[in-house]
């Protein structure tokens, strides 16, 4: 295949670009240099159209196929943004930014997705458009939804949006898919506890909030071990308590509890939500305490569509061969931002090896430059096969 060993050549560029993305790491839509890096290149390309500050910072570059702006669209995406930790790899191209850095590999997603883009001008492989897309705020900030509020898939005509992210442990040079929920929701409860506080030598005279938050995140316990289908997974985490006192013979008058629920499906999330209210509640009712719920709700589910699950695999089978490309990789519970692209428009979200590096959020992780090629391959065979096989 021509394109491997033309890869092999630039790969090592593209590794360039990732380094100094990953030198000069940049939060939520505070992502400027990033996306003049990518606009700058996209233009460079050859791209028929990019178009910038859609999504606050998001890019986008369309690039026509073989018979011009005619037929299907379909869309592309990589995140831009870094994360609030400092960075201990000692790498060479580590982060210049003290508390900042890409310990998520989207410094690599956004290489890959530069590299595909020059491969898709120069070759034009394809009939319809492939829209490259550049988001910010991934980590938190839903820039995500952010796009698809500014009209990303309208504007561009998108019919179908295709995701990629790196997965440690996950050898270099395959890739992990799956029909159906791929990345879970994640949901806040935010419980404050109201009671009377008072000397701890006489609780009788106080309403204790403190024994009422124990005995709700014991409780809380059953949403998913007696309120949850066993088939279905669910988590619900507290992972926040404070107390207003930390004396030792007061008793408080307020504590605080907040943690976070992942599910895999609409239903359960939902259920859930009504779940921990409800055991929240009674048990406030219980121990004679006051209680305000509060609940918001994060990054959906992440739902890859069927068809566009089976594009995902004859690309990837077509860059890593039958054995490398794994149908059936397990969901993780973990959430992402592009859920909001695919509830806009079908797609297919997918891993791409990392190898043995430290895990994702890890201040000593990096993206494995040897992934590249096999990412930016895969980018260049989706199109191709997404926009020749379905006319
Ligand atoms: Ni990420």
């Amino acid at each position: 295949m021509a394109l491997t060993d033309h890869l092999a050549n630039r790969a090592s560029e593209i590794a360039e670009w990732r380094q100094d993305i990953h030198a000069n790491p940049e939060l939520l839509f505070d992502v400027h240099r990033t996306a003049g890096f990518v606009a700058e290149r996209l233009e460079a390309f050859g791209c028929d159209e990019v178009v910038t500050g859609i999504g606050r910072t998001g890019v986008v570059g369309l690039i026509h196929g073989r018979n011009g702006a005619v037929g299907r669209t379909i869309g592309l995406r990589a995140d831009m943004d870094a994360l609030p930790i400092a960075e201990t790899t000692g790498v060479p191209w580590a982060s210049k930014v003290r508390g900042k850095m890409h310990a998520c590999g989207h410094d690599g997603h956004t290489a890959m997705l530069l590299g595909a883009a020059r491969e898709l001008c120069d070759e034009r492989n394809f009939n319809g458009t492939v829209a490259v897309i550049f988001q910010p705020a991934e980590e938190g900030g839903a820039g995500g939804r952010v796009m698809v509020e500014d009209g990303l898939m309208e504007r561009f005509s998108i019919d179908q949006v295709f995701g990629m992210h790196n997965l440690p442990g996950l050898p270099v040079g395959q890739f992990g898919m799956r029909t159906g929920a791929i990345m879970a929701s994640a949901d806040y409860p935010e419980i404050e506890i109201l009671g009377k506080g008072g000397h701890a030598a006489m609780p009788h005279t106080t309403a204790d909030p403190m024994v009422a938050a124990a005995q709700m995140i014991v409780s809380l316990q059953t949403v998913v071990s007696r309120s949850t289908d066993p088939l279905e997974a669910n988590v619900v985490s507290i992972t926040k308590l404070t107390a207003d006192s930390s004396a030792f013979n007061v008793i408080p008058e307020r504590v605080t509890l907040g943690g976070t629920v992942r599910t895999l499906s609409p239903k359960v999330r939902d259920e859930t939500e009504a779940n921990v209210r409800r055991v929240v509640e009674g048990v406030a009712a219980a121990h004679g305490v006051g209680v305000t719920f509060r609940y918001r709700r994060g990054y959906p589910v992440t739902v890859n569509n069927a068809s566009a699950v089976r594009t995902a695999i004859a690309a990837a089978r077509k860059v890593a061969g039958d054995d490398e490309v794994i149908t059936d990789h397990p969901p993780m519970m973990g959430a992402e931002d592009f859920a909001y692209m695919l509830e806009a428009q079908p797609g297919a979200y997918i891993f791409v090896g990392n190898g043995n590096s430290a895990g994702l959020h890890s201040p000593n992780y990096d993206f494995n430059d040897d992934a590249i090629p096999h990412g930016v391959r895969y980018w260049v065979a989706l199109a191709e096969t997404a926009l020749n096989e379905n006319l």
